[in-house]
């Protein structure tokens, strides 16, 4: 295990939020509770068995936080202002880049003020993890948020081991080339001796960008980035560039729904339904990119057209409220809860909406009930990087039964392939899917979940991190691979 001695940690995660959220009660109290999104999912049941350090901010703004021990994982507050908040988290991180590598779903907002507080937040990051780090320690630097924090940090420390992995998509050059500070993205980036990205597209992206912007030149192996992530030289070293695929804590979330009160649960809320013959679930962040209008248009289709029975289905839809002052998240709330109200008004009656909508964080052991308890999952993202919830509702499926309807583009469909993928942008094609899991015999089910749930209980995050930490630090292997042989067991 990883000690963290007077001399500071050996192995660091540095991320825009915390894995736990600082919240203030009505009451005026304040808990820590769980942080939304994939990020902390996948990464924090890995780091907490590996007894290192995080750093990230806590959630709320204009506070100090100490650092404290959680449970073996030592965190580290980094304080933002309301400006901040507003500028470099809500503007720069969420208003530019977060659409703009989402394939500019929606316009991205180009603000030089946002510009300069993301580069002074990124700093103060990179000054924390300086400070916080051992003496050749291992640092890794995650998402879209942090970009310029591995330059920043092997200016200060050299002796660090610096890796950076985007969890979001890796836009295509004729995008990317649209943000006017683009160049010292690439450079903050370069300053690890590793970037990683969801998919080889995405390495293979950067990869181009690093010629076109720097005029560097791939090493050999470079453009075979599928087979063999590629590098490329700068600032006299070699900067190494892949593609790992993130994943879940399989077998966690596989042996919470073998539980007998999971199951128990799962039953009480399909007969809390009304006992739906097919239940259809949705499991998002309120976010635009996450496509929840087109799984409820194509609902509404099947329903209007007959080719489904009002009496037969309902759908929970769970939207994780996420990003609420930003703009486009606005707006976008509005429309899909009109679209939840108007299926409702149209095919509900009295004590039986078709679809239940909550919008609200919910426990991990009811969201575990909640994949239990549906026959259909629908994953319908018009872009994600890699996208967890449809890995979470295999990983559940211990019984093998149960159909995954997923989005070609979200990251997980190049290995999911055994789920019905849909094009998002086709509406007739997801209302076909949807039918087509709603009537599937269960032959088909049982051997496409067989392939699914083989996938991902043996392609886990434990996995993804000993792939992506043994390229950062080839002398670690061994390290690694027994520390997480400990978390397997
Ligand atoms: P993103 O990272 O974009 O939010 P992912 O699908 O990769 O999308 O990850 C979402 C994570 O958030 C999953 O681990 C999922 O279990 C969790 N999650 C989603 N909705 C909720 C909710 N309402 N309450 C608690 N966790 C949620
Ligand atoms: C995605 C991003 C994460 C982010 C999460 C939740 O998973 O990749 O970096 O933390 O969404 O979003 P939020 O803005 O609430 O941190």
């Amino acid at each position: 295990m990883d000690a963290i001695t007077e001399r500071g940690a050996d192995f660091l995660v540095v991320a825009n939020r915390l894995p736990v959220d600082l919240e203030q009660l009505e009451d005026g109290t304040e808990r820590w509770r769980p942080s939304p999104g994939g990020l902390v999912s996948a990464l924090e049941p890995f780091l907490r068995r590996r007894n290192g350090a995080w750093i990230g901010w806590s959630g709320r703004a204009d506070m100090d936080v100490a650092s404290f021990d959680d449970d073996g994982l030592l965190m580290h507050p980094v304080r933002l202002s309301s400006d901040e908040v507003r500028d470099y988290y809500e503007g720069f991180s969420n208003a530019t880049l977060w659409p703009l590598y989402h394939d500019v779903i929606v316009p991205p907002v180009f603000e030089r003020s946002w510009w300069d507080s993301y580069v002074t937040v990124n700093q103060r990051f990179a000054d924390a993890a300086a400070e916080a780090a051992a003496p050749g320690a291992t640092v890794w630097v995650q998402d879209y948020q942090l970009q310029l924090v591995p330059a920043m940090l092997r200016e200060k420390r050299p002796d660090l081991s610096i890796g950076f992995f985007l969890h979001i998509p890796f836009p295509p050059v004729e995008l990317f080339m649209q943000l006017p500070w683009r160049t010292e993205v690439v450079r903050g980036l370069l300053g690890a001796d590793v970037v990683g990205f969801q998919m080889p597209g995405g390495a293979q992206n950067f990869l181009w960008l690093t010629r076109r912007l720097l005029g560097l030149e791939p090493t050999k192996a470079a453009v075979r980035v599928r087979s063999r992530p590629g590098s490329v030289p700068f600032d006299g070293r070699q900067v190494r560039v892949g593609a790992f695929p993130i994943s879940i804590d399989a077998a966690g979330f596989n042996q919470l729904s073998r539980s007998t009160r999971t199951s128990e649960r799962a039953l009480k809320m399909r007969s809390e339904m009304g006992d739906p013959h097919r239940l259809l679930l949705g499991v998002d962040r309120l976010d635009y990119t996450k496509g929840i209008d087109v799984r409820l248009r194509a609902l509404r289709e099947l329903l209007v057209s007959g080719r489904v029975d009002p009496e037969s289905v309902a759908m929970v839809q769970v939207a994780t409220p996420s990003r609420e002052r930003v703009g486009q998240y606005k707006a976008m709330r509005s429309s899909i809860e009109e679209q939840v109200g108007r299926l409702n008004g149209e095919f509900g009656r009295v004590g039986r909406p078709i679809v239940h909508y909550l919008h609200q964080p919910m426990d991990r052991d009811e969201l575990v009930a909640l994949y239990c308890a549906a026959d259909v999952m629908v994953v319908t993202p018009l872009r994600d990087g890699m996208n967890l919830v449809c890995k979470e509702y295999v990983a559940t499926r211990h019984d093998l039964d149960g159909v995954l309807v997923l989005s070609e583009f979200a990251g997980a469909a190049a290995e999911l392939t055994g789920a019905l993928l849909v094009n998002p942008h086709d509406s007739d094609g997801v209302a076909r899917a949807l039918e087509q899991a709603l009537t599937m015999d269960p032959g088909e089910e049982k051997a496409r979940m067989r392939t699914l749930h083989r996938q991902v209980m043996t392609h886990d995050v434990g996995r993804w991190a000993r792939s992506y930490l043994d390229f950062l630090d080839p002398n670690a292997a061994t390290a690694n691979a027994t520390e997480l042989q400990a978390v397997h067991q």
